[in-house]
């Protein structure tokens, strides 16, 4: 059985994490994700954290040599498959990638810079990295995290300017990446203006339609 090595992307605030976790718990396979883990180095006081804080608060990418080496350490352990967001996002992270982890599918949530800057005004995220937003996915009690009850805060990079620099990253690093794998991976692309629940059936629905993938997600 060929494994899921799931790779989702899309401009910052386009859904990426929130449908990772549904998609991992459909398919029973690990999410990664590199600002999660590089969140985590920050909360930590690591001295990888330490050396990262300030590119991260201000929207900046981390080194490729330091990104690689935390999801190489990752993907290796991962033998049931992985879904991995935000990861790769340029050329000297896809080339490595492609040498430890050869991705075998590409979600793309497609999203305007405008509807990503809404959407992460209204985010608000708990210690843990739960995520809620305000309006449309919103925590049963008010500022509270509905799964460890941990107050809920705004990230520090989801200030207008750190926003900005973040998406033009997007459409000048990450984009042309994507273009190069093109042909080298099958690719699903999804508009995801929609609701959450309507991104997740459209993805689902796409994935489907790939031989190996569909019997994995009827299995479970
Ligand atoms: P990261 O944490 O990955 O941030 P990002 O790429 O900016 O993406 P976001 O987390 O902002 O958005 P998302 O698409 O996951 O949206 P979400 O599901 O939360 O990276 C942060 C930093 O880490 C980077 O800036 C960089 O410094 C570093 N980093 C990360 N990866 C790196 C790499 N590869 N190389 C180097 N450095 C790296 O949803 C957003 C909000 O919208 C939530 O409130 C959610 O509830 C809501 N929402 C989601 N979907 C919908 C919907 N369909 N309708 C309405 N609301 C929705």
């Amino acid at each position: 059985m060929i494994t899921p090595r799931i790779v989702i992307l899309g401009p910052q605030g386009a859904g990426k994490g929130t449908q990772a976790g549904r998609l991992k718990r459909r398919l029973r396979i690990p999410h990664f994700s590199p600002g999660e883990l590089l969140r985590r180095e920050m909360a930590k006081g690591t001295p990888l954290g330490k050396k990262i804080t300030e590119t991260m608060n201000a929207g900046g990418l981390i080194k490729d040599r330091d990104t690689n080496a935390v999801m190489r350490r990752v993907l290796r352990q991962a033998k049931t498959g992985w879904i991995c967001d935000g990861y790769p996002r340029r050329m000297g992270q896809v080339v490595p990638m492609f040498r430890f982890a050869r991705p075998n599918i590409l979600l793309l949530l497609d999203i305007t810079d405008q509807a990503a800057i809404r959407r992460l005004s209204g985010r608000r995220v708990c210690a843990r990295g739960h995520v809620y937003h305000l309006q449309h996915d919103p925590p049963e009690h008010r500022g509270r995290c509905d799964r460890d009850g941990l107050p809920l805060k705004q990230r520090d990079d989801d200030t207008p300017k750190a926003i900005r620099k973040r998406l033009h990253i997007y459409h000048h690093e990450t984009e042309p990446m994507i273009k190069w794998l093109q042909g080298k991976v099958p690719i699903i692309s999804v508009d995801a203006h929609q609701p959450i629940p309507a991104v997740y059936r459209n993805l689902l629905k796409q994935m489907k339609r790939l031989p190996w993938l569909s019997s994995r997600l009827r299995s479970n």
